[in-house]
């Protein structure tokens, strides 16, 4: 009897490992596996032995059953293998790799040039180190001025400053080039700050630059509402409010109308401003910054403003933190 079963085991795995398809695969399951089987028959014939011969045998023959029932797992994979490998269920939904896309920032930065791009601007751009002559001293900063104070400025071996705004871009275009210009300059800024929710030390910003003859504070105030309206809106309300820059004369900061409250005073504006939101800082080309760039102001005038992409972007899509911009925070990336 044991050698019965032995053969039929051997038979068996045989038979498994040669079917060529699953149909041959399950015939042969049911034939030595099968509840009809010889070895299922063998295995409930059991009963009739003595105990001593059916313990050696049994054993024999759960052992056959346990090795036959591996080798059709076996076969089975290799054959749904096979399966898998040779039909393509082309109705099935696609498996989509994970692909990704542009930062917030760089969108951004994308959607306000082709704004600009749109009254015929093109895109300027200046190195992130700079040199404190254009830094400051060609934009009518002079020495002693607040903003050159060590507590703000990186300032790196031989005199070499990290840029702490895009400004410096406007003399390097109008160094290089003859007027008139028309340039937008998107770029990263740096400053040595505490860093909490609404400072960081690297941050980013956009300058305008706009030289011919006889532009006016009318064509700043007109690119401006249109810019300001493009991006948060048609129905955005527009505020020049004036201020002080050193390189623009007069100067203006520029402030939005608060769009969560509508003006009435709500966390986003502050309790103190009136409804109103700072968005960027602008005016017209003071006569010095001309002249540190060889342009006649007698003959040529111009507006510039700068904006700081993170406050626009917060505002817009109610980013609470600057922090989050370099985080690399996927729940952040992915939302944008
Ligand atoms: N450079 C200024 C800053 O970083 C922003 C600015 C204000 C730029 C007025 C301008 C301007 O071109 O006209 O705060």
């Amino acid at each position: 009897m044991e050698e019965r079963i032995d053969s039929l085991g051997a038979e068996g795995q045989r038979a498994f490992q040669s079917a060529a398809s699953t149909a041959e695969l399950e015939a042969a399951r049911v034939r030595f596996l099968g509840r009809k089987s010889e070895l299922t028959q063998l295995l409930r014939g059991l009963r009739d032995l003595t105990p001593d011969i059916r313990g050696q045998v049994g054993a024999r023959a759960n052992d056959a059953r346990e090795r036959l029932e591996a080798a059709h797992a076996e076969a089975l994979a290799r054959l749904s293998g096979l399966v898998a490998a040779t039909t393509r269920d082309v109705t099935l939904p696609g498996r989509r790799p994970p692909v990704g896309h542009r930062h917030l920032l760089t969108s951004v930065f994308r959607e306000i040039e082709t704004i600009f791009r749109g009254l015929g601007f093109s895109l300027a751009a200046g190195p992130d180190v700079e040199d404190e002559a254009h830094n400051f001293t060609a934009l009518n900063i002079p020495e002693g001025h607040p903003a050159r104070e060590e507590s703000d400025t990186f300032y790196l071996q031989g005199g070499a400053v990290l840029r702490t705004h895009t400004s410096p871009v406007q003399v390097r275009t109008m160094e290089r080039n003859p007027p008139p210009i028309r340039i937008i300059c998107p770029g990263r800024c740096y400053r040595n700050e505490a860093i909490d929710a609404t400072h960081h030390v690297e941050f980013h910003q956009v300058e305008g630059l706009y030289v011919d003859r006889g532009v006016s504070l009318a064509d700043l105030k007109g690119t401006l509402d249109h810019f300001l309206k493009a991006f948060f809106g048609r129905k955005t309300e527009i505020r020049f409010c004036p201020s002080y820059y050193p390189f623009v004369e007069p100067g203006a900061s520029v402030d939005i109308r608060c769009f969560f409250c509508g003006g009435k005073g709500c966390p986003v504006c502050g309790p103190l401003s009136g409804g109103w939101l700072e968005v960027l800082g602008a005016g017209m080309v003071h006569p010095n910054v001309f002249r540190a760039v060889g342009y006649d102001p007698e003959q040529w005038t111009g507006w510039a403003f700068g904006a700081g992409i993170e406050r626009l972007v917060m505002l817009r899509h109610g980013v609470p933190d600057v922090r989050m911009f370099l985080e690399s925070d996927l729940r952040m990336l992915r939302q944008f």
